[in-house]
């Protein structure tokens, strides 16, 4: 590249360099996240070198376009051969520059990214700016030498700590560990690197790299690898990054800095390596592909939420709630009754001052936050609402009298959502005058902790509605997926199906602990009974009692968690569910009256109980959800595999590293799946093993599902 004049720039899409003084400019512009994808890389090499060869230059700045610094490395080049200069070529040059180079990190500095500036001399960060290694949340380590030079600015129990968190710090906290040199509050990233470079200049020094410095390394505690090993063996035994992030930074302590890399690299192929990997990058991109719902067309109208309501200061109405208040949108919540208004509000300050409590939020935030909380006895008070949420009891005569109320006091163009978790949206939205403005906005609980949320798009329900419940769902923090209207949606109407199979498991010869034990293993944060006791068993208990008074012929016969719901025990509220509680402890204890009660019921149906195999555990639970997740794509309900992995992954613990439901059962076979369910709708039988069409057509021909 020749040595270009002050004036010029010479264009090397998407990376340039240009001069400015006696300053030599690379600037990276790769939207939309500046990923170092090889053209990025390619890119940054011929800058670097042309910026070497520049003899007007006496220094370099890396800086960036666009909203943030590098995100890191192309995720979508993962699995595939990586064209030169692969990343930890390009870092070794920067490392080896024979000119000072300083990044200037903006927005998200993150991975791949934060290595390379890593391999830069100094680095400045602009406030707001937010530097991690996220690496460990896709199954990897940072394999650009980020756990040799982490540990040398910050040290290696502080490395460990942002590396296996993956959690990025703010600039401020990265000033505070040394992982950059200055923090600059005004002006664009170049105008703050060129005034960083300015203070080199007149310092007159020559900053050693990174890679040369072992001062840190020095302070390591010889316990530290030791008990992070037993914390992840304890917290993470399904995982393989973590432990191996920990051998990496040991590494960088143990061994010279080249010997070091060599260590990392071997690491990281190893994760690269494993499924894990596969199922974690297939995890992230769900999350992002979901929000593209199929049939809506891309920029359709979205209307503005500047207020919302909230009908039903219960459980979820407030957790609903705080979710508004959350993501700063003002929230009018209302109930019938003062005493339950009140109560209400009360268990929402207790939950943001338990949040202050634990340092995550200050007192000032509480205080905002319940100020953008208004409760309120009067429906008059949501005419002003944009969207209203209606959380109320679980009954269809309830909530239509609660929808014509609504679109009644309503503005025109308001929209009207209901978090039912198995009733029709259209029989809802036909109380009203205005189907197409309403549609279902299933949050689950604990709202503000679980991400998922499922928008169920009702048979009116039009596309500027849709558009706006997926855009507020981001605004909120949410995982959206659109789904259409049945029973339970997809996230329920597949539990119901694994409940069903659990307690046939049971019925067989299992114990719950069996089932869950298998379930846990298998990477689920709770087995199916620990989740039920979560719940609430009084909950499931109630809508089979409807269903059976319905006579729907699929309502499960009354069983013993019928009987533990009528004793009154209803989970972990109540002390004792399926399991025991010691007060004030979340662990279940398996308790020997259940398992009488269990024999019982077994005695009393006629059933001797066999010994169950734990593959038989694990293969009917889940096989059981992927025949119904077949069946509702079948039906349309869900449009796409993707929808149902990130429904699962966000709602219900699907593990990660497994990628999601469907993207499980590909790699388990959908031919061994199929083969599975016709053998049990032989042998067990019932409507949760009747094939899926789909299921049995895609395993012929050997095609994945939904293609
Ligand atoms: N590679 C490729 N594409 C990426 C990407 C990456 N590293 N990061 C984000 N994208 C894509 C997203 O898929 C999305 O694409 P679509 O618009 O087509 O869906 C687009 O960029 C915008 O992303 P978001 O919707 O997530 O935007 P956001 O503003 O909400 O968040 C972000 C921005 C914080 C950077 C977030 O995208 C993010 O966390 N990205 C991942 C960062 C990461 O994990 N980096 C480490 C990569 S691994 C690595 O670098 C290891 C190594 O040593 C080799």
């Amino acid at each position: 590249m020749p040595s270009p004049s002050q004036s010029e720039a010479v264009p090397a899409a998407p990376v340039h360099y240009a001069r400015r003084g006696r300053v030599g400019v690379i600037t990276v512009d790769n939207p939309p996240v500046n990923a170092l994808g090889h053209g990025v890389r390619s890119g940054l090499a011929a800058a670097l070198a042309a910026g070497l060869d520049d003899a007007d230059a006496d220094m370099l700045l890396l800086v960036c376009a666009g909203r943030g610094f590098m995100a890191g490395a192309d995720i979508r080049e993962f699995g595939k051969p990586s064209a030169p200069p692969t990343l930890p070529e390009l870092v070794a040059r920067f490392d080896a520059a024979t000119k000072p180079v300083i990044a200037v990190l903006h927005g998200s500095a993150l991975g791949g990214g934060l290595e390379l500036a890593l391999a830069c001399h100094v680095r400045v960060a602009l406030t707001g700016a937010r530097l991690g290694l996220p690496e460990v949340k896709l199954g990897l380590l940072p394999g650009a030498g980020g756990t040799q030079r982490l540990p040398r600015l910050v040290g290696a129990a502080k490395a460990l700590d942002l590396i296996l968190s993956g959690e990025p710090v703010g600039a401020e906290e990265a000033l505070a560990l040394g992982l950059v040199d200055a923090v600059e509050e005004r002006g664009s990233p170049l105008e703050a690197g060129l005034r960083a470079a300015g203070r080199l200049a007149a310092e007159n020094r020559s900053p050693l790299p990174v890679s040369a410095r072992t001062d840190r390394l020095a302070e390591t505690d010889a316990a530290l690898f030791i008990e992070r090993r037993a914390e992840l063996a304890r917290r993470l035994p399904h995982l393989v990054s973590p432990h191996r992030i920990v051998d990496a930074v040991e590494a960088a302590v143990t061994l010279p800095f080249a010997n070091g890399i060599a260590r990392e690299r071997a690491l990281f192929q190893d994760c690269m390596d494993s499924p894990q990997r596969a199922g974690l990058i297939h995890a992230f991109f769900a999350e992002r592909e979901v929000a593209k719902v199929p049939g809506l067309p891309a920029g359709t109208p979205a209307r503005d939420i500047r207020e919302a309501g909230v009908v039903g200061a219960g459980t979820m109405g407030g957790g609903i709630a705080m979710c508004f208040a959350n993501a700063g949108i003002p929230v009018t919540l209302l109930d019938l009754s003062q005493e339950a208004l009140d109560r209400g509000i009360a268990t929402i300050r207790t939950a943001y001052e338990a949040s202050a409590g634990k340092g995550r939020l200050t007192l000032a935030q509480v205080g905002e936050r319940m100020a953008l909380i208004r409760p309120a006895l009067s429906h008059d008070s949501l005419a002003d609402a944009d969207l209203v949420v209606e959380a109320v009891f679980e009954s269809l005569e309830v909530k239509q009298a609660v929808f014509r109320k609504l679109d009644s006091v309503c503005k025109p163009g308001a929209i009207l959502a209901t978090n039912s978790s198995t009733l029709d949206v259209d029989a809802i939205a036909a109380a009203t005058g205005r189907p197409q403005d309403v549609l279902g906005l299933h949050f689950f609980s604990p709202a503000t902790i679980m991400r998922l949320l499922e928008v169920v798009r009702g048979a009116q329900t039009s596309d500027t509605v849709l558009a706006t419940a997926m855009a507020l769902a981001r605004r909120i923090g949410k995982v959206g997926v659109a789904v259409g209207v049945c029973d339970g949606f997809v996230g329920n109407r597949i539990l119901r199906q694994r409940g069903r199979e659990a307690m046939a498991l049971v019925e067989a010869g299992a114990s719950p602990e069996q089932v869950d034990r298998v379930l846990t293993g298998f990477g689920f944060p709770l087995g199916h009974f620990a989740m039920t006791d979560l719940a609430g068993i009084d909950v499931g208990w109630r809508i089979r009692e409807e269903r059976r008074k319905a006579g729907d012929p699929e309502a499960e016969a009354p069983d013993w968690l019928d009987v533990l719901a009528e004793r009154g025990r209803y989970g972990q509220k109540t002390g004792a569910g399926v399991y025991r509680y010691e007060p004030g402890s979340r662990k279940p204890l398996p308790d020997p009256e259940l398992a009488a009660l269990i024999a019982a019921d077994r005695s009393r149906r006629g059933i001797a109980p066999r010994p169950v195999g734990d593959d038989e555990v694990r293969d009917r639970c889940l096989y059981v959800m992927v025949n119904e997740a077949a069946k509702i794509l079948e039906e349309g309900i869900a449009a796409r595999p993707v929808d149902i992995d990130a429904i699962w992954l966000h709602g219900y613990g699907f593990p990660s590293w497994r990628g999601g439901l469907l993207f499980w059962a590909e790699r388990e076979g959908l031919g061994r799946i199929a083969a599975a369910v016709q053998r049990y709708q032989r042998d067990i039988g019932g409507p949760q093993w009747c094939p899926s069409a789909l299921l049995l057509k895609c395993a012929a021909a050997g095609r994945p599902i939904g293609c």
